[in-house]
């Protein structure tokens, strides 16, 4: 089973912390389910951004980035190379690290 390392995030989780996913489960849903309140003013339909998060290790083992998913990225704050949409992004068999930026859109 795939797991998760969250990096250490001021507000939503000083200290880090590592979870164990589903294939197939997308890191805002492993997130939620371990009561990490990543914000996702859409309820995850892809128009928001505020899920937005750095993949720090094991980018390209997530499910590829669609469309429709790039084209509202470019919206999020502080996008980076790494940026990925957290409710968007599915772990597939290997295990991530995750950086959950200092702001969202909403906030900045
Ligand atoms: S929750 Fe809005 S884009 Fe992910």
């Amino acid at each position: 089973m795939p797991k998760i390392k969250f990096l250490p995030h001021k507000l939503l989780l000083p200290k880090g912390g590592t979870f164990y996913a589903k294939e197939g489960e997308t890191i805002l849903n492993v997130a939620l389910r371990n009561n990490i309140n990543i914000e996702h003013a859409c309820n995850k339909s892809c128009i928001c951004t505020t899920c937005h998060c750095f993949i720090e290790k094991g980018y390209y083992s997530l499910s590829p980035c669609e469309e429709k998913e790039e084209d509202i990225l470019d919206k999020a704050w502080g996008i980076q190379i790494n940026s990925r949409l957290s409710c968007q992004a599915k772990i597939k068999n290997q295990d991530i690290e995750v950086k959950i930026p200092m702001y969202t859109i909403n906030q900045f």
